[in-house]
Formats: structure tokens, C-alpha cells, sequence
């Protein structure tokens, strides 16, 4: 092996050698750089005569450039090197499963909300929403109970801010305001039909909703769920609200064989009045009687707050617990479960 093909292997060594771009350019200057090798061979030919200039000369150059090779090729390896450890230091696994959203669900009470609207919204019912912050206006005394009524402290309550000292406000204690609310709202829009004598369409509506009561054991909580229902025209009678409440329950219930017992009962609102009851014949309730609703005939004095004539609209009106049915519904004994918002339990009912 001649010196120049020498000069050019150990040039390939070297840089082969070099680990690191910064490794290489040293080696590089060995080579290539003022004083390197190679320049100096090309200092070395101003001592020659013009033939021997010409093969050295040229044979020299031929060196360089294979030097120059063996640098681009190593600068390519090292970039190349690099880059793939810098992919691999990056590395995304695409095949890693992703992260699992827990699913969410509704509330058991709330499939029973639902539930309950869907049925008489088939029946023609509207669904109406009110306030929970009430005044006493809506919540007693517009339902024909006034201030010293013996009723009133059956619905013990939370009073807050606001309201005058003759209508304070509280926290409503069941959703029958929502009759005197809704009926208002709808005389308004027919108040047209009604002044010329005109047959006003029927009130037929539903309200649920939250309530408000001191009270609090396992099948009473101080926040639980109401129901109301209305329904007021010319011509509605108890038994109407016989087949209504009936048709509901049983819709409800999945079960054609429950009974219902109407029992007389007192509210200032209605008269008569009744709790109603019900009965499964199958399953692990079979044959005990539970009570599901208030209702009763709208009382004349509630239809007149309305703004009807007592002599000309009639109705009824039930108030049932949403809660109390989520819990027969799915054997729920503890009304407090609901209110908890323990996982473990509500997930139960997604
Ligand atoms: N509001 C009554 C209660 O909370 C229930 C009821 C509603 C009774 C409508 C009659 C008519 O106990």
C-alpha cells in the first residue's frame, strides 16, 4: 500500500472512531484542516518539477477526495445515529390501550322523574317547573290554608331571607304551589276565551321537583322529591282521577295486578280528599298496603285563587313521592341512599 492510500485508510479509521459530530471535525482538521495532512502534502509540491507536479499533484487530490467521502459518509452515519436515538427516546406506543372514561349514569331518582313524565305525558299532561324558594302566599294560604290553620304545622319548614313579614319566603314544603302557579299562568294565556264565554282548554299538568321539610330518618329526608299533579276543566270528576292514578301505577309498576285504595284523608286543598295506597300482589311487598299519594277534588276556595269560576271548573289534584317510588321500584330501603352520593350505590342503577 502506497502512503497516500495509507494516509486515506487511517483518515477512515479516524473518523470511524469518532463517536460525536464534535469527535469528527477534530478528526477532520487532522486531515483536511491548515495544518493537516493533506495540506501539507500540497505544500510539498511547489519543491517538484512540472511532470512530477502533474501525477503527485493529481494523486494527491484523488486522496483528498476520498477523505472528503469517508467525512460526508461518517457525518451521515452520525446524523443518522442521532436522529434515531432521538426517535427512540420519543417513542409513542401507539398500541397502549386508551384511558377508560368512567361511565356516567342518571340517578335513580331521576330515571323515576323521567319515568313519570314520560306516562303522563302520554295521558296529555304538561310538565311545568317552579321555585323551591317559595312564598307563603303559594306554598299556604293561596292553597286555603291561612296563617292559624291547625294544617300548617304538619308541614314544618325552613324560612329564609326575603319576603314581607305577611308572606315571608321558605323553602316550599310540597309542590302543590305549582297548582295555584301553573292554573294562573294558564287562565292568562286563555283569559281571552274565558271573557267571551268561550270554553277554555283544560288544565292538565304535572310538576316535579324538589321539597323541603324538618324531617329526617331513614324514610324521611329534609330534601326529597314531589310530584304534583292537576287536573281542572268542566267536567272532571274523582273518577278521573281514579283511572289516571290507576293507569300511572300500573304503567309504572310493569304489573297489571296491583291495587289501589283510595283512603279518605284531609287536606285544606282538596275535598274530598284522599291518601293513596297500593298494593302488590307478588314479590317481597305482596299483600302490604303503601302509601304512594295525597290527592283529592280541588277545593272551591283553591279554584277561585286560580282565577275560575268555582261553580263552572272542577278538577283534581295528587301529590305523590318520587322518592318513595324509586325505592319500590327497586327495593331500595333506605331513603338516605339517594341523598349520600356513594358510588358504589348509584352505580347500581346505570
Ligand atoms: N301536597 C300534599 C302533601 O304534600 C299532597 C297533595 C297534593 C294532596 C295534591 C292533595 C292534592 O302532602
Amino acid at each position: 500500500m502506497n502512503e497516500l492510500d495509507a494516509l486515506v485508510e487511517s483518515a477512515r479509521a479516524g473518523f470511524v472512531q469518532a463517536a460525536t459530530p464534535a469527535d469528527l471535525e477534530n478528526a477532520k482538521a487532522q486531515y483536511l484542516g491548515k495544518s493537516g495532512r493533506i495540506t501539507e502534502l500540497m505544500k510539498g509540491l511547489g519543491a517538484l518539477s512540472v511532470e512530477e507536479k502533474k501525477t503527485r499533484g493529481a494523486a494527491i487530490n484523488q486522496a483528498k477526495q476520498a477523505i472528503e467521502g469517508a467525512l460526508t459518509e461518517r457525518r451521515q452515519a452520525l446524523a443518522d445515529a442521532e436522529l434515531q436515538a432521538q426517535l427512540k427516546a420519543e417513542a409513542l406506543d401507539v398500541t397502549l390501550p386508551g384511558r377508560q372514561r368512567g361511565q356516567g349514569g342518571l340517578h335513580p331518582v331521576s330515571l323515576t322523574l323521567e319515568r313519570i313524565e314520560a306516562i303522563f305525558g302520554s295521558m296529555g299532561f304538561e310538565v311545568a317547573d317552579g321555585p323551591e324558594i317559595e312564598s307563603d302566599w303559594f306554598n299556604f294560604t293561596a292553597l286555603n290554608t291561612p296563617e292559624d290553620h291547625p294544617a300548617r304545622s304538619m308541614h314544618d319548614t325552613f324560612y329564609v331571607e326575603g319576603g314581607s313579614e305577611k308572606a315571608p319566603n321558605l323553602l316550599r314544603t310540597h309542590t302543590s304551589p305549582m297548582q295555584i302557579r301553573h292554573a294562573v299562568q294558564h287562565v292568562k294565556r286563555h283569559r281571552a276565551d274565558l271573557d267571551a264565554g268561550r270554553p277554555m282548554p283544560e288544565i292538565r299538568v304535572i310538576a316535579p321537583g324538589r321539597t323541603y321539610r324538618v324531617d329526617s330518618d331513614a324514610t324521611h329526608s329534609p330534601m326529597f322529591h314531589q310530584c304534583e299533579g292537576l287536573w281542572v276543566g268542566e267536567n272532571v270528576s274523582f273518577k278521573d282521577l281514579k283511572y289516571v292514578f290507576t293507569d300511572f301505577c300500573r304503567t309504572f309498576f310493569e304489573s297489571d295486578d296491583l291495587v289501589l285504595r283510595f283512603r279518605p284523608s284531609f287536606f285544606p286543598f282538596t275535598e274530598p280528599s284522599a291518601e293513596i295506597d297500593i298494593q302488590f300482589q307478588h314479590g317481597p311487598l305482596a299483600g302490604r298496603w303503601l302509601e304512594v299519594a295525597g290527592s283529592g277534588q280541588v277545593h272551591p276556595n283553591v279554584v277561585r285563587n286560580m282565577g275560575l269560576d268555582p261553580e263552572r271548573y272542577i278538577g283534581f289534584a295528587f301529590g305523590m313521592g318520587p322518592d318513595r317510588l324509586t325505592m319500590l321500584r327497586y327495593g331500595v330501603n333506605d331513603l338516605r341512599l339517594f341523598f349520600d352520593g356513594d358510588v358504589r350505590f348509584l352505580a347500581q342503577f346505570r
